[in-house]
């Protein structure tokens, strides 16, 4: 049953996109239930703790590289090295040696293969499978930068959790969109079977944020309902980028900032621009209107459904081609079919749109025409959970908080309170 509506979701959707019209009332933004409080804790004999794995964000993953190269870009930057911490070690992104490592993390998209590799002699891996740490602190130095889910780490251990045995992480290549993440799900199966196993056959909690929402998502749409009942009791989400975000496009046009680092946009934009993931994280197609404006010029308008000529007078049509590669895993927008915390930010500016001062855009820097959202991910984005609520029997939870930001939501302490509850709940 449940299944039949999800399908029929994905049919539903594609008929309203095949026939949308900028007239039509838009389907998304009828009435939800509000904020519904998670229910008391049922009385157990013998309570088990659900286990936790941690999923992150883009960016949030270290990232180690080894090299072995023919070439560098600078005279400054190592050829050679062994296995080393590439992302994020804070004091590499200086200029110049910023130059190195761009060359070392960029990603190269083979058109024919529609495959990214990285610079011909640089090998990367993931360090730290399983293990919470490497995504409590992407800096492995614990740079106070580099925080990450250490504080709801913890709290579980102020509750008697343990790192490793109940709480573990599932870092991924999050350069990568999930077309080429491949291996991911399936080690994550692993993880969770394993995880299950050791603590007394107790079903998993994902706690995900951003990027790391969207990956769990995929993962659970591949999963059977059957296997879902019996290995994930919960889906605990903190600023899911469900359906992308205009923040995306901006990178594509100007590149961040990585909002903490005293670095200009321009210089990582070059680094940025390469990664399929920020292809899949641009507006869905389910959220945004073909006609709502992307950016603007003195003499015309993007819209959503002119973004693949946005690319085009940007000069990077490899982006429009990772786009296409990632565009399926937008479109199904099946729900998780497991009990779902959605949690987010709201009230802060947030990038909506672009607005150009001449009407040749490439190599430009737009304005940025902000609108509501938590600083990084739009406001119907981070909502689109709700969207769920009438085509699964899973009970669905959401929360605003009004002024937490996109990363501070990761050590809020309405937020910290809110897992401790939900957690107490084997
Ligand atoms: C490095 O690359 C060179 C040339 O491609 C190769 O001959 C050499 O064996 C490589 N070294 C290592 C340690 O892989
Ligand atoms: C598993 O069960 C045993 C015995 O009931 C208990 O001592 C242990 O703490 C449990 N472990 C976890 C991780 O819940
Ligand atoms: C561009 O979009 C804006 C905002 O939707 C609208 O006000 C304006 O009329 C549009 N301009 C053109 C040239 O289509």
């Amino acid at each position: 049953m449940r299944l039949r509506s999800g399908i029929l979701l994905v049919v539903l959707l594609t008929i309203f996109l095949e026939v949308a019209d900028c007239s039509w009332p838009w389907p998304f933004s009828r009435k939800h239930k509000q904020n519904v409080p998670p229910p008391p804790p049922t009385p157990q004999p013998e309570p088990k703790m659900s286990p936790v794995i941690f999923v992150p964000g883009d960016g949030g993953s270290q990232l180690d590289a080894r090299l072995n190269k023919s070439s560098a870009p600078y005279f400054v930057c190592e050829k050679t090295h062994d296995w080393f911490n590439l992302w994020l070690d804070l004091e590499q992104l200086v200029i110049p040696m910023v130059y190195c490592w761009i060359d070392n993390v960029k990603l190269y998209y083979d058109k024919a293969t529609r495959t990214t590799h990285n610079t011909p002699g640089v090998e990367t891996r993931i360090p730290g499978w399983g293990n919470p740490e490497v995504v409590e602190w992407i800096d492995p130095t614990r740079n106070s930068a580099g925080a990450y889910f250490k504080d709801i780490a913890n709290v579980l251990v102020g509750m008697g959790y343990e790192r490793k045995l109940n709480i573990r992480g599932a870092p991924f290549d999050f350069r990568r969109a999930p077309n080429e993440n491949k291996q991911f799900f399936i080690d994550l199966k692993q993880l969770v079977e394993e995880t299950y196993e050791v603590n007394n056959q107790s079903a998993v909690t994902f706690i995900s944020h951003s990027m790391g929402s969207p990956m769990t998502l995929v993962f659970l749409q591949q999963q059977t309902l059957e296997w879902k009942n019996k290995y994930v009791r919960r889906q605990i989400s903190l600023a899911g980028a469900w359906a992308g975000s205009v923040k995306a496009v901006k990178v594509f046009a100007m590149g961040d900032d990585l909002d903490s680092f005293a670095l200009s946009a321009k210089i990582l934009r070059a680094e940025q621009i390469t990664h399929p993931s920020s292809a899949w994280l641009l507006p869905s197609p389910l959220f945004w209107k073909p006609c709502d404006v992307l950016a603007t010029t003195p003499s015309r308008n993007y819209t959503m459904a002119q973004l693949k000529e946005f690319f085009n007078d940007i000069d990077y049509m490899t982006g429009w081609e990772m786009r296409k590669d990632t565009l399926r895993y937008t479109q199904n927008f099946s729900p998780p079919d497991v009990e779902l915390h959605c949690l987010y930010g709201d009230g802060i500016d947030t990038v909506e749109r672009l607005q150009y001062k001449k009407n040749d855009i490439a190599g430009e820097t737009p304005k940025l025409i902000m609108g509501p959202g938590d600083g990084t991910v739009n406001q119907r984005s981070l909502r689109a959970c709700k969207y769920w609520s009438g085509y699964t029997s899973s009970p669905i939870s959401t929360l605003a908080l009004q002024g937490v930001d996109h990363m501070k939501i990761l050590s809020h302490e309405d937020v910290l309170q809110y897992i401790r509850t939900v957690m107490q709940q084997p």
